[in-house]
């Protein structure tokens, strides 16, 4: 292989003694920031809630630290929201975590790693510098949803786009599982996805 000029020429035998020298532009992997902007589909809403089969299948959680100030349904026993600032909390417990997408989602992920129990549900931007130290670097195992999610509204009705039909969020998603009882959690969650085994759980 020779690099020219910010390309890269293979060469291989082609047969019969003939050479063949295949020339291919080369791909320079640029670190990003980019995750997003809350789980906003074609709607552009800010409060989209998980759905709640979603919550209902991994089980009882003691805490959701970022949870509407309304909401239709519990997401955990306790709730911060955003009038507590869940960020300037104490967090507890096994906890549920579908963040605030956009600038602080790094504040929020470095929580949950920090407390080593609970389970997120955040874009699957497996390349981001988000994902790369907060999940690849300290998640126990993942759960890549099969198809893109559809949220909810504050007011328990799924989202809708302004003509009126089914959103879906704006790319995939995935649950990211801090600690082996999450990880057992998503093993046996039976929702329709992926499961991936990371550190503790391989
Ligand atoms: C993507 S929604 C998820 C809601 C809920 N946790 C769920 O899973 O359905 C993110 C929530 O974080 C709330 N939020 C935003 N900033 C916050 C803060 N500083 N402290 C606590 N909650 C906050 C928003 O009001 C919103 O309800």
């Amino acid at each position: 292989m020779i690099e020219r000029s910010g390309q890269l020429e293979f060469e291989g035998l082609a047969g019969e003694g003939q050479v063949h020298t295949v020339v291919m532009p080369r791909v320079v992997a640029e670190p990003t920031t980019f995750f997003g902007n809350m789980h906003a589909g074609e709607t552009g809403k800010e409060e989209w809630l998980t759905p709640p089969h979603i919550i209902r299948a991994l089980g009882d959680f003691d805490l959701d630290p970022c949870a509407p100030v309304k909401r239709p349904w519990e997401t955990a026993r306790h709730h911060f929201t955003v009038e507590d600032d869940g960020l300037a909390q104490e967090w507890f417990g096994r906890v549920w975590m579908n963040p605030p997408y956009g600038s602080k989602t790094e504040e929020w992920m470095k929580m949950l790693v920090r407390l080593g129990n609970g389970i997120a549900l955040i874009y699957a931007r497996t390349e981001t510098d988000i994902f790369f130290p907060w999940v690849w670097d300290h998640a126990d195992a993942l759960f890549f949803f099969k198809r893109r999610l559809r949220f909810y509204n504050v007011d328990g009705t799924p989202a809708v786009t302004k003509d009126g039909k089914s959103s879906q969020a704006g790319a995939p998603s995935v649950l990211v599982a801090y600690g082996r009882n999450n990880v057992d959690a998503l093993l046996s969650c039976g929702l329709n996805g992926k499961f991936v085994p990371l550190r503790s759980a391989a």
